[in-house]
C-alpha cells in the first residue's frame, strides 16, 4: 500500500503540472483530493490493515493529501494570475478553498505605522464622524471656505453646514493634529502619526474614490524646521520603497500651514523617466507645511516658543505606486482575482 501511495503521489504531481486552465485544475482536484478522490479512496482501504500499518499508511496518506492541497492552491494562484493579466474571465471560485490574507491597503498601512514608529512617531486613531470644528475651524479653515460646502463634504448633520457645531464625515485626517494633542495631552517635543479613513463627495473614477485612507503627521518642538521635515520624509519614502528617494517641495496653500507645500518624491523605480512617474522622474505624494501659528494656538501650544511641521498623504496612492495598480476602485471592488495577488 505504501507503494500505491508513492505511485499516486507521482501521478498526481505529474498531472497537476500539465493542468493549463481552471477547468483542468478543478477536474484534477476532484480526481485526487475531492471527497471521493483517489487519496480518500486509498485511505478508506486501510480499515483492513493491521494497527501498525493503519497508523503508518494513515499518516502518510494524510501527509500526501496536505501536500496535494498545497500544490493545488499554488497552481490555482498561478493560473489566476496568468488569466487576470490577460483580462480573461475566470470561470468559478471555490471561496472556501482560499487561504485568508491581508488587504493591500492594510498591508500598506501597517508599513506606514512600522516606519514612522521606528522614527519615533506615536500612532494615533480618531473618529471618522468628526465635528466640523475639528475638521475645519480649528484648522484655520474659515466658515466661507469652499471645501466646507455640501458639494465636497458628506454632512452628518445638514442643519449646520457652515457652523462649527456641525458633524461631518471627516474629509481629511488633519483634524487628528488637534485631537491627538488634546487627547494625549502632548507637550512638545513630540511626533505623532494618524492614519485613517476619509470621505469626500468625489466623482468616482480610476484615480478618485469617495472613501480612501490618509496618514497625517505632526511634529513639534522648539527647533523643528523644514530641514527636519525633509530628512524624515526622505527616510520614510526611501524605506517604504526600498530605494534611494529624495523629495522636492513646491510652494502651495493649505490654510493650516504657513508656508505650505506640495511634496514630490523622486521616482523610486527609475532614474531617467518611466511609466509610473509619467516620464517626469517625480511623483506627487503629499501636502505639507510648517504648522500655522493659529493652529498651534488651537492646540494650546505657544507659537512664539514652538514650531512644527505637518503633512498628509494618501495610503491608497502609496499602495497604487508600490504595487503598480492603475485603478483605485479595485480596492473596494471585493474582486478576489485582484485581492489574491496580495496573499
Ligand atoms: N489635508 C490635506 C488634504 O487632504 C493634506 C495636507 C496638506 C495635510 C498639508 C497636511 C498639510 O498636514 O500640512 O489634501
Amino acid at each position: 500500500m505504501e507503494q500505491q501511495l508513492e505511485e499516486l503521489s507521482k501521478k498526481a504531481n505529474g498531472e497537476l503540472s500539465s493542468c493549463e486552465d481552471a477547468q483542468a485544475l478543478e477536474a484534477w482536484r476532484v480526481a485526487y483530493i475531492g471527497r471521493s478522490g483517489a487519496v480518500s479512496e486509498l485511505l478508506r482501504g486501510i480499515k483492513d490493515l493491521s494497527d501498525e500499518d493503519k497508523r503508518v499508511i494513515g499518516k502518510n496518506g494524510n501527509a500526501l493529501r496536505r501536500e496535494l492541497e498545497e500544490r493545488y492552491q499554488e497552481k490555482l494562484h498561478v493560473l489566476e494570475k496568468a488569466s487576470s493579466g490577460r483580462g480573461v474571465q475566470a470561470t468559478s471560485y471555490d471561496l472556501e478553498a482560499g487561504v485568508g490574507h491581508l488587504h493591500p491597503l492594510t498591508l500598506t498601512m501597517s508599513r506606514v505605522h512600522e516606519i514612522f514608529a521606528s522614527l519615533g512617531f506615536i500612532i494615533a486613531d480618531g473618529p471618522e464622524v468628526e465635528e466640523a470644528k475639528f475638521n475645519f475651524d480649528l484648522l484655520n479653515i474659515p466658515a466661507e471656505h469652499p471645501a466646507r460646502g455640501e458639494g465636497d463634504t458628506f454632512m452628518v448633520d445638514p442643519l449646520s453646514v457652515n457652523g462649527a457645531e456641525g458633524l461631518v464625515l471627516r474629509t481629511q485626517t488633519s483634524p487628528m493634529q488637534i485631537r491627538s494633542v488634546e487627547a494625549m495631552r502632548l507637550h512638545p517635543p513630540f511626533s505623532v502619526i494618524a492614519p485613517g479613513r476619509v470621505f469626500r463627495k468625489e466623482k468616482v473614477d480610476a484615480t478618485h474614490e469617495s472613501t480612501f485612507y490618509q496618514f497625517e503627521g505632526l511634529s513639534v518642538s522648539e527647533t523643528t524646521s523644514i530641514a527636519d521635515f525633509k530628512f524624515i520624509i526622505e527616510t520614510f519614502f526611501s524605506t517604504f520603497f526600498n530605494a534611494e528617494v529624495t523629495i522636492r517641495l513646491r510652494p502651495s496653500y493649505f490654510p493650516f500651514v504657513e508656508p505650505g507645500f506640495e511634496v514630490d518624491m523622486s521616482c523610486p523605480f527609475c532614474k531617467t523617466g518611466c511609466k509610473v512617474c509619467k516620464y517626469s522622474k517625480w511623483i506627487e505624494v503629499m501636502g505639507a507645511g510648517m504648522v500655522h501659528p493659529n493652529v498651534l494656538k488651537n492646540m494650546n501650544i505657544d507659537p512664539e516658543k514652538y514650531q512644527g511641521f505637518a503633512f498628509g498623504g494618501a495610503i491608497d496612492r502609496l499602495a497604487m505606486i508600490q504595487y503598480g495598480i492603475n485603478d483605485i476602485r479595485l480596492f473596494w471592488s471585493g474582486d478576489v482575482r485582484f485581492l489574491r495577488q496580495f496573499s
